[in-house]
């Protein structure tokens, strides 16, 4: 019924609910005396001891307590809101902290939606655990015991009694479902993060889908999907109504009890009219806390089974401290295996040197695993055998930052945010004068285009959807130049786009060769064809590495592909003819 976890999470979030709790009471003592004025009064018009036009006293009194108790009200829902808040908070930096610490490798652990689902949604569900669950909890404790006081000393033993005796009958029809709600609700929020996610990525994907027509498939296959999400959470609310109806007939069957009760003794004589109506009045008193506590009880599994999820990304293993930080020199790989999931080993033992400085090539067919050498270069996925280093350190024990620094990934597909080339640009740089961004825009041939634009203020769409690829991949070109790293690893950066953007970038990338290290992942093999030395791949191994012409000369993998690119570049230019 109690989650440990959950309030070790926020020692400072109990001071707001033992704050609810004591306002709640107070509410429950403002109500006790405004019933007893009542009773009391309605005694004493019927007896003959109060005059009609007297009773102008007890109504002040009892405005005063409604009075109170509209504040004791308004203070615990602040206090609930408090409690919450800070939980919330608390709850959101341990997840972004924990992001944190896996850095860019987060996505081997969690996938984007599930995470974006459980800090935002997820820990939205604990308001219900912390504002209203815990603090019911023990308010419903609370106030039978107190209104057993009150009934004992004001009535009578024997009803305070039995009344306390059926409060618990609650609770337990509470825990009687608690087992098949644990286990529904898990399903239920399963299914929810399913149906999240899937209608995340076809809304990204839209394109794609009108484009294969395939939106209608995808459709129905969503439409399933909610179906079975709707099947259980019908299934949920069945659950809870069924639970409610056992939970109202123990308590107004309770209640009804102690009103029975209260009036056999006024009729035999052994009570005061007024403690007669007192404690009609309040019997029902006794039991909807705990009533109040099982319908929380419903709202707040679903927190739980919301917070599971949560404590299990956040109990994840974190990679080890690093401490290392490495700057340039040669990057070495050593007989380095890899695998994304076990079932396919993808990298089967590969080698390279890169000496400080130098041009290599990584050449090899489509899915030969040459953009997985460079995510792991770049720390996104870790080695599962042999040895990674960069300028001698050991990249399992080297931090992000400074890996970060060493290294700069232009894909074929860079990302650019909303807003300004300027700032795109100094994200890469951020001290970077308008003197040193016009310099780089120059080298990558941009200048007079956004001189006829509005400059460095010229606004970029989403992703730079209102630059051309050639313009686009120009100016992630000019960011990784203005990043200034001693090395650069460029995965297919120019493929798809014109040829006089093509030319430009790998001209600017032989100026960078003077001094950087130049890692060039292409498939087009011309591209790299100057490099000081080039791995061929070949199904995740290196078939053979050398320059252009030994390559050639060899007559192996690379001078197969080689032709084969000869061949239909002459057809195309054939063709062209
Ligand atoms: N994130 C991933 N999860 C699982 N498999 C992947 C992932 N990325 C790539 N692969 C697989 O690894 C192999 C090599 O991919 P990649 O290195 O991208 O090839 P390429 O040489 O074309 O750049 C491919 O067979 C691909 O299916
Ligand atoms: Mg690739």
């Amino acid at each position: 019924m109690f989650d440990k976890r959950l309030m070790q999470v926020c020692p400072e979030s109990k001071k707001y609910i033992v704050g609810n709790i004591i306002l709640q009471w107070l509410e429950l003592c403002m109500n006790a005396i405004m019933v007893l004025i009542i009773a009391v009064t309605v005694s004493d018009l019927y007896n003959g001891n109060l005059e009609p036009f007297n009773i102008g006293f007890p109504i002040i009194l009892i405005a005063l307590t409604i009075v109170v108790r509209f504040f004791t009200a308004r203070g615990s829902t602040r206090m609930s809101y408090l409690a919450s808040k800070t939980v919330k908070q608390k709850m959101r930096e341990m997840i972004y902290g924990k992001l944190l610490k896996f850095g860019s490798k987060y996505r081997e652990q969690v996938t984007t939606a599930e995470l974006v689902q459980e800090s935002v949604e997820g820990v939205d569900q604990l308001e219900s655990y912390f504002g209203m669950y815990v603090p019911q909890f023990f308010y419903a404790f609370i106030a039978p015991i107190t209104l057993f006081f009150l009934f004992g000393f004001g009535g009578s033993w024997a009803t305070a009694t039995v009344l306390l005796v059926c409060v618990p009958l609650i609770p337990g029809a509470i825990m009687m479902v608690q087992k098949i709600a644990k286990k529904l609700l898990s399903k239920y929020w399963g299914q929810y993060a399913q149906l999240g996610s899937a209608f995340l990525e076809n809304l990204q994907g839209m394109t794609t889908l009108k484009t294969y027509q395939a939106d209608g498939y995808k459709n129905q296959q969503m439409n399933e999907e909610s179906e079975n999400f709707r099947f259980v959470t019908m299934k949920v609310l069945t659950m809870q109504i069924n639970s409610i109806i056992i939970m109202d007939f123990f308590a107004y069957g309770g209640a009804a009890l102690g009103i029975l009760m209260a009036t056999r003794d006024f009729v035999k004589g052994n009570l005061g009219l007024a403690n007669c109506i007192f404690m009609i009045l309040l019997s029902a008193e006794f039991f909807l806390p705990m009533r109040r506590l099982g319908s929380y009880f419903h709202v707040t599994m679903n927190s739980m089974a919301a917070s599971d999820k949560i404590f299990k990304f956040l109990k994840l293993d974190e990679p080890a401290e690093k401490t290392e930080n490495c700057t340039s020199g040669n990057i070495q790989l050593d007989n380095v295996h890899f695998a994304y999931n076990e079932s396919r080993e993808i990298l089967h033992g590969i080698s390279m040197n890169i000496p400080e400085k130098s041009f290599v090539g990584i050449v090899g067919e489509s899915g030969c695993g040459k953009s997985t050498v460079a995510s792991l270069l770049m720390g996104r996925n870790t080695i599962n055998s042999g040895e990674l280093t960069i300028g001698g350190k050991n990249i399992a024990d080297v931090t992000e930052e400074s890996l970060m620094k060493t290294l700069t990934y232009i894909s074929h597909n860079s990302t650019f945010f909303k807003g300004s080339v300027r700032d795109n640009l100094m994200l890469a740089k951020p001290n970077a004068s308008d003197f040193d961004l016009w310099a780089v825009l120059d080298r990558c041939n941009l200048s007079a285009f956004l001189k006829s634009e509005n400059g460095l203020d010229t606004v970029l769409l989403e992703n730079a959807g209102n630059l051309s690829g050639g313009q686009k991949q120009r100016l992630a070109l000019a960011r990784a130049i203005l990043h200034d790293s001693p090395v650069y690893i460029f995965d297919e950066a120019t493929s798809n786009i014109d040829v006089e953007s093509e030319e430009i970038i790998l001209s600017e990338i032989r100026r960078l060769a003077k001094n950087k290290t130049i890692i060039m992942i292409s498939h087009r093999l011309a591209n790299v064809a100057d490099a000081d030395n080039i791995y061929c791949l070949e199904s995740g191994n290196i078939a053979e590495s050398s320059t252009h012409n030994e390559l050639l000369k060899n007559n192996g993998a690379y001078a197969k592909l080689w032709r084969t690119q000869a061949e239909l570049e002459n057809f195309g230019k054939e063709a062209a003819v």
